[in-house]
């Protein structure tokens, strides 16, 4: 069993430092990209509040989509085409997007009613995108520049092992 119950954090800085060790300690030795994602998934959502959605979107090597990897929340779309909506507008720019209001962000695509910020932050190998992190909260402006920071940390830690 693993036991991950994030203490209480100084700051958000202090938050990230841990999700992204536990993470790391959760990865560990394991080889599959795609259980050490859906872990990843249900550890981000154990360490951070007020999220209604929170996963991967791969992009396979060649392709001109992201598909939809593993998450927790709402059933989602599937297939993103690069440079649409939030993620695919990260994946293709290379860029984090912290989008305050999702509603204001032309060509977001609405996979949960709910949401009303969001971040997608890319996941590089050997500089190249492999994937995007996901998350989506109800509250408006729900993430800022510590979260940003903190998930391209989560990202380049995990780039390896997904
Ligand atoms: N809102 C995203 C789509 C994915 S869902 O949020 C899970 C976007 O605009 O790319």
């Amino acid at each position: 069993m693993f036991a991950f119950s994030p203490a209480a954090h100084a700051d958000k800085p202090e938050l990230y430092r841990d999700l992204v060790e536990a993470a790391q300690a959760l990865t560990a030795g394991e080889a599959d990209g795609v259980a050490n994602m859906a872990n990843l998934a249900a550890l981000i959502w154990t360490f951070l509040p007020d999220l209604n959605w929170a996963g991967f979107y791969r992009l396979p090597a060649g392709s001109d989509e992201l598909v939809l990897g593993p998450f927790i929340g709402k059933p989602a779309c599937i297939r993103i085409a690069l440079g649409t909506g939030v993620c695919g507008t990260a994946a293709a720019t290379r860029t984090s997007q912290c989008v305050a209001d999702v509603h204001a962000f032309p060509g977001h695509i609405a996979c949960d009613a709910n949401s009303r910020s969001e971040l997608v932050v890319p996941v590089l190998r050997d500089g190249a995108v492999i994937a995007v992190i996901d998350l989506d909260s109800p509250s408006p402006a729900r993430f800022d520049a510590d979260d940003t920071a903190g998930i391209i940390a989560l990202a380049k830690a995990i780039a390896p092992v997904i």
